[in-house]
């Protein structure tokens, strides 16, 4: 099966991303230049291991040109795919712009709060993520859902990050930030959720091995390529849980919704994701 044949019928992306646009108005949006108050960003009361989660998710955050261009890849809005799967691929876009302009403001929103908080100088902040930002992202993914089904994951995995960062910081200007960008990740997670949930609605069975897969070789984005993202990552850990497996849960939740009644494969998945927990 080819990826323009596994697409979502149109009718059914075009329902997920008008419920996407619909629970996410202009008059809710926010900006970075007006939102905060930055004058009082005080990285003097966080804790080392604090500021070193935030130092961690602004790498995260600003490497948004990388998974951008994922979408245009795998979604090619031009002659390259058919008219079916182009017309699918125009409708997916007016999501993927919109989730990429809130993505970018995540990524500037971390950057203004390291340099007005006295974490970073602005030039050599600059300088030290574009050394991370220029490094290639990639998914290696076959059926469409995957897409997908590794966004549900990733979306939920920092949208409780962010949460529980936000409950400890001792500055109220990081947990300002930090809900809001947990209240967009919420809404990113939704989306994603209706698109999987449909596809399996409209693809069975088929879509459970697929996701199984995103599971089985699942490494958060920069996994691979941010210079001590292992070492790093237990250490934020610490400062606040971060265990992406425990977004597994989320998506089991999700399929499960779905569907009247889970199917032997979708048994299956749910064992799989149990172990994979019993792991961590
Ligand atoms: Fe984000
Ligand atoms: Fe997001």
């Amino acid at each position: 099966m080819t990826m323009e044949s596994a697409l979502l019928p149109v009718g059914e992306l075009v329902a997920a991303v008008d419920g996407f646009l619909t629970a996410s108005p202009a008059a809710r949006s926010w900006d970075v230049e007006t939102a905060f108050d930055w004058d009082a960003a005080d990285a003097g009361r966080l804790t080392e291991g604090q500021r070193s989660a935030v130092r961690f998710v602004t790498f995260i955050e600003d490497h948004l040109p990388g998974y951008f261009d994922v979408y245009q890849r795998f979604f090619p809005v031009d002659d390259s795919v058919d008219l079916p799967a182009f017309t699918h691929n125009r409708e997916l876009y007016h999501f993927t712009v919109r989730w990429a302009l809130e993505e970018d403001t995540h990524a500037r929103a971390l950057n203004r709060y390291q340099v007005d908080s006295g974490i970073a100088e602005r030039d050599a902040l600059r300088a030290e993520l574009a050394v991370e930002g220029r490094k290639p992202f990639d998914l290696p993914y076959e059926h469409p859902v995957q897409f997908f089904a590794y966004a549900l994951v990733q979306e939920k995995a920092t949208q409780m990050y962010y949460h529980q960062l936000r409950d400890v910081a001792g500055d109220p200007v990081l947990a300002a930030v930090l809900s809001r960008l947990a209240r967009d990740e919420a809404r990113h997670f939704s989306f994603m959720a209706d698109v999987v949930s449909r596809y399996l609605r409209t693809q069975g069975d088929d879509v459970v091995g697929p996701i199984r897969d995103v599971i089985a070789g699942f490494r958060m984005p920069l996994a691979d390529t941010l210079r001590g993202y292992w070492r790093w990552a237990l250490r934020i850990a610490d400062v606040a849980d971060y265990d992406h497996t425990a977004a597994y849960e989320h998506l089991l939740r999700v399929l499960d919704r779905a569907v009247d009644a889970r199917t032997d494969r979708l048994d299956e998945l749910a064992g799989f994701i149990a172990q994979c927990r019993a792991l961590v």
